[in-house]
């Protein structure tokens, strides 16, 4: 494994990592910078935390890119972060392809570009077989409006009340067939989830760094790989228990 120590290989690793990539605008500010050039930024960030995450060995990294609040923001930023978003894809493509990442897009994708769409989806069929690490884009994801639409699609399916568990609610989610997050990682310091996975990340870890997303490098990474590695994840059990076992009773 290039560029990991002895110890990244022997640490707990989480199979999936979320993270939300905030602190672009501050980033910029604290430069005398107009935002967009913190977005520009966090995009290229984005190349050194992919690649650290294939390092680290990590299979699954969903990065929070684009809120269904986020439409909210001033219409020359809004245009902004569409056209990054589709540059980056086209700029990457190769290396996240040589980097075996298999790409995905979670949330409202009906809703973006036309241009912006073909695009994504070009990327996606490109990346499909690859194994390494899967990469979920959530740009115009929200996890409300996500839950909204799973609500929507299982009544279209005819599914009674009986049949609703949370398997079968994960299964309706853009991340069907994914696992859980066990770490959600949030840049720039803001304590709170800003509708990121709300359903998903039920039993995730936690970290927040004050860091700007900018400058999250693959060292900051290591360290809340290494925060991680030292929790005692319990669902509710004892430590001394199997915590990963037996499931909840349902009891609705
Ligand atoms: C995160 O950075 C990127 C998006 C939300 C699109 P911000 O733009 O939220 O940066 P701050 O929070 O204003 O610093
Ligand atoms: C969350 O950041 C969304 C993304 C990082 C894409 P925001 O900057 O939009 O969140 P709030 O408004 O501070 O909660
Ligand atoms: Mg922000």
């Amino acid at each position: 494994m290039a560029n990991t120590s002895k110890n990244d290989e022997q640490m707990k690793i989480p199979t999936h990592v979320g993270i939300i990539m905030d602190g672009n605008g501050r980033w910029a500010k604290s430069r005398g910078l107009p935002r967009l050039a913190g977005h520009k930024a966090g995009t290229e960030n984005l190349r050194r935390v992919i690649r650290a995450c294939v390092e680290f060995g990590i299979q699954y990294l969903t990065i929070y890119a684009f809120s269904t609040e986020n439409w909210g923001r001033p219409k020359d930023e809004v245009e902004g972060l569409l056209r990054i978003l589709a540059e980056v894809i086209e700029k990457e493509l190769p290396e996240l392809n040589e980097q075996g990442v298999q790409l995905h897009h979670i949330g409202r994708l009906e809703d973006l570009p036309e241009n912006l769409r073909q695009k994504v989806n070009k990327a996606i069929e490109i990346t499909k077989n690859n194994q390494r690490l899967v990469l979920n884009v959530a740009f115009n994801y929200g996890g409300r409006d996500e839950i909204v639409c799973a609500i929507k699609q299982m009544m279209r399916d005819g599914v009674t009340p009986e049949q609703v568990t949370p398997d079968l609610i994960s299964s309706y989610m853009f991340t069907a067939g994914m696992p859980d997050p066990d770490l959600i990682i949030r840049t720039s310091g803001e304590m709170r989830t800003s509708n990121f996975l709300i359903w998903q990340a039920s039993y995730a870890e936690w970290y927040v760094t004050p860091t700007f997303w900018p400058d999250f490098d693959k060292e900051e990474l290591r360290k809340a790989l290494v925060a991680f590695a030292q929790r005692d994840r319990r669902f509710g059990k004892l430590s001394e228990q199997d915590a990963t076992g037996s499931k909840p009773v349902n009891a609705c």
